[in-house]
């Protein structure tokens, strides 16, 4: 039997991949979107000639607790077990912290770190009890390093660096891996909103003087989701072509 993967933010820069990753490695993916985006969820999983074995699309509002253990108390007696967790769905509202509004704030902490509650606490004992799972959890080089006008962004992504790490130690004795990716700059939406002479200046300090690709951070993905990776819990994973090295 095929084992099940949940990704969140799944039609997103980097979702996209991981799901496409996982697919490839021959796992059923739950593919989360935000509930108001079905008609693109759609064109997505046709674009992608997903089929419905190999991908399910799943409305879920990360930001929503009470939502997301009613989702995910039903999604887990349909599909029996969730071997994988992948807590992907991120924003940004980047500006200086001078400038930045108590709802730019929250909004970032919501959706980057409070989703982590959100998504996981539904799914973990199951996961305990099932043993050999794994949560991946998709953090940022700007959690580690810290990034201007990203107060915000930078501080869930650290904090799901401590949840990792906390979480690690929980899960370790059912067999249940908990571990963080580390991105630097991707190529997706996200990096391209970016002001053009700020990118720039960025990608001059990246020692691999180039942005990721998607599917470079989804391998780093599918090998802490292998059995090879069983041994690996608390860990964050960069993959920042040297921008960041700690
Ligand atoms: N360090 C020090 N000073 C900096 C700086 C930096 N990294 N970046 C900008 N500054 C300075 C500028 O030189 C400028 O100084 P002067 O006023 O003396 O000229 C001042 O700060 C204002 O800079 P901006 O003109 O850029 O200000 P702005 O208000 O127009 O924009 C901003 C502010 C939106 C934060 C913009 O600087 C920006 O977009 N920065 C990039 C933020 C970033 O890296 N976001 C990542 C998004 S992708 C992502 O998050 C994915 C991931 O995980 C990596």
């Amino acid at each position: 039997m095929s084992k099940t993967a949940l990704v969140t933010g799944a039609k997103g820069g980097i979702g996209s991949s991981i799901t496409q990753g996982l697919v490839e490695a021959g796992y059923r993916v739950i593919a989360t979107y935000f509930p108001n985006g079905e008609a693109k969820a759609k064109e997505w999983f046709k674009e992608n000639n997903y089929s419905e074995e190999q991908v399910r699309l799943f409305p879920l509002d990360v930001t929503d607790t009470a939502y997301c253990k009613e989702a995910l108390t039903t999604l887990l007696q349909e599909e029996g077990k969730i071997d994988v967790l992948v807590n992907n769905a991120g924003i940004t509202r980047d500006t200086t912290f001078k400038r930045m509004t108590k709802e730019q704030w929250d909004e970032v902490i919501t959706t980057n770190l409070n989703s982590l509650y959100n998504v996981t606490h539904p799914l973990f004992a199951s996961m305990c009890d099932h043993g050999n799972a794994r949560i991946i959890n998709i953090s940022s080089v700007n959690g580690l390093k810290g990034q201007f006008g990203q107060t915000n962004y930078s501080a869930a992504k650290a904090g799901m660096i401590g949840f990792t790490k906390a979480l690690a130690a929980e899960g370790a004795r059912f067999g249940v891996t908990v571990n963080a990716i580390a991105p630097g700059y991707t190529g997706t939406p996200m990096v391209e909103a970016i002001k053009p002479e700020v990118l720039d200046s960025i990608k001059a300090e990246i020692p691999m003087k180039r942005l990721a690709a998607p599917a470079e951070v989804a391998a780093a993905v599918a090998f802490l989701a292998s059995d090879a990776a069983a041994y690996i819990t608390g860990e964050t994973l960069s993959v920042n072509g040297g921008l960041y090295m700690h």
